[in-house]
């Protein structure tokens, strides 16, 4: 059986729904079942409830692993992990970060903590499928998005270098892949969309200006709008990591696990074309005029 963790969010909601109509029996680890609306049976478990953990994973084999980002992200992961170790799950297939961002001294605590959950994963002798997807897709129509519709430019800290941006339904898609083989191999796959793309690229398909802000100029305006330090310096790092270009080769590892092509931005873009218009007088105006970066 297959437990799946984050089964009411993004990524693992997606894993869910494909499961849904799945051959093999899942089951939505979830901290409330009763609320929780997953097309699977719901049990509940809760990361910071470790004994609720080990009584959900009894009879799974296989466990999808996501958890938020939150500071305690690596003490939530090692919960299921030791709870997946102690049950008898023999493969665990986790979402960690992006892959050029890890290691021992990786770019934020969010990638040093993933990175130490997949050694975590490892020593504890399961099978393992380890998942580290570039910039998700979906975070445009999360901050882009507002922006374009209320400002009327694309308005981001991204600098111009190429992201290998990809669809979280991909990532869903693989996790899937992952679960359902029936001889999973050991192994990392750092998944990206089909083709690495610029902000620029992005503004130009939706035909407003880009204004590429400084990540600190971003970081600041984060401060005002009341976020904490910890996820200020976060969006700061990943924001200059992303411009520096860290993060702009592309791979075949989402078909080589789904054998299909990754859906492109391009495509993302369209789908949500609604979000992504100027939606006032002000910023259609703003949005015909020329551009120029921020200083
Ligand atoms: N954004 C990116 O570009 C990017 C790129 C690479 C990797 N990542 C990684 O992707 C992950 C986020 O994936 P996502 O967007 O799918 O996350 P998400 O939508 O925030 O979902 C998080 C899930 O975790 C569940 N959860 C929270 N606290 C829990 C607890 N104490 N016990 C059990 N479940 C709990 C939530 O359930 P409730 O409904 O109960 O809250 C929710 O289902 C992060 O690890 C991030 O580092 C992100």
């Amino acid at each position: 059986m297959i437990a799946v963790l984050g089964a009411t969010g993004q990524i693992g909601g997606e894993v869910a729904r494909l499961l849904a109509d799945g051959p093999a029996d899942a089951v939505a680890l979830v901290r409330d079942p009763e609320a929780a609306g997953v097309p699977l049976p719901a049990v509940r478990a809760d990361l910071r409830d470790p004994e609720t953990v080990r009584t959900a994973l009894e009879g799974a084999d296989r466990l999808f692993l996501v958890t938020p980002h939150v500071p305690d992200q690596e003490r939530l992961e090692a919960v299921a992990i030791d709870a997946a170790a102690d049950t008898g799950v023999r493969h665990v297939v986790k979402v960690s970060g992006g892959a050029p961002s890890l290691g021992p001294n990786g770019v934020t605590p969010t990638a040093v903590a993933h990175w130490r959950s997949e050694q975590r994963i490892e020593a504890a002798g399961l099978g393992f499928t380890h998942l580290r997807p570039s910039f998700y897709a979906q975070n445009l129509l999360a901050t882009v998005a507002p922006v374009v519709a209320s400002a009327g430019v694309l308005a981001a800290p991204l600098g111009h270098a190429p992201v290998a941006m990809v669809d979280a339904r991909d990532v869903a898609a693989c996790a899937v892949a992952a679960l359902l083989d029936p001889a999973p191999r050991d192994a990392a796959w750092q998944l990206t969309g089909p083709r690495p793309i610029t902000l620029d690229d992005v503004a130009a398909h939706l035909g407003v200006r880009y204004v590429a802000l400084r990540p600190r100029v971003a970081g600041r305006a984060m401060r005002r709008r009341g976020a904490d330090a910890a996820e200020v310096a976060h969006a700061v790092r990943m924001a200059a990591y992303f411009a520096a270009g860290a993060d702009g080769v592309v791979t075949d590892h989402v078909e080589r696990l789904t054998g299909a092509a990754p859906r492109s931005v391009e495509a993302f873009l369209d789908e949500h074309r609604a979000a992504f218009t100027p939606a006032t007088g002000l910023a259609r105006t703003l949005s015909r005029t020329r551009s120029k970066e921020s200083r």
